[in-house]
């Protein structure tokens, strides 16, 4: 999709100096396109079809670790800081039998993990603010 925006962009922008264009899109209209949007333009990383991860980093690292217990839906439907991803694997440490991994591998997961699903408007809400947040029974010396 992102690779996309670039083609709205320049769209927009004909729109804008033909003055031409009545029949918009309405999937296009609403999209707010900042000039550093084409910041991403050039290379989107392909998907791989059995997980449907973007093939890109070590993306082979995750697959390996995140896909054995659940569908790798849950995590490419899911976005996150490099904070909530690490919250949401101390969770499945402490309630799931998710094993440890060293920093190395962690540090790895959670840089793909954050880059390539970072928070965004598809998210399903906001997270709550600090203060209405209920104790947090697994807090570590991380977060
Ligand atoms: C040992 C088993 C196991 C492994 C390995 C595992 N998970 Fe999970 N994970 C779970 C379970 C169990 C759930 C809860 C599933 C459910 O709610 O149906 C879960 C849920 C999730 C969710 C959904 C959380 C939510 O709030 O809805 C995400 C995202 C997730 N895992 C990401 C990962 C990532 C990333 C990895 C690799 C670092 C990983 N999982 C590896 C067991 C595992």
């Amino acid at each position: 999709m992102r690779a996309a925006l670039p083609v709205f962009a320049l769209a927009a922008i004909g729109c804008a100096v033909l003055s031409g264009c009545a029949k918009e899109d309405p999937a296009t209209a609403t999209i707010d396109a900042p000039a550093s949007s084409t910041r991403t333009a050039a290379v989107e990383p392909s998907i791989d079809p059995a997980t449907g991860f973007k093939m890109t980093g070590d993306w082979q690292l995750v697959r390996g670790h995140c896909t054995g217990c659940h569908s790798s839906k849950l995590i490419t439907q899911q976005r996150g800081t490099p904070q909530q991803w690490l919250t949401m694997i101390r969770w499945m440490q402490a309630k799931q039998n998710l094993w440890q991994f060293d920093p190395d591998t962690e540090s790895r997961i959670i840089a793909y993990l954050a880059e390539n699903y970072p928070p965004d408007d598809a998210q399903r809400r906001a997270a709550l603010p600090a203060e209405l947040m209920p104790p947090n029974p697994y807090a570590t010396a991380s977060n």
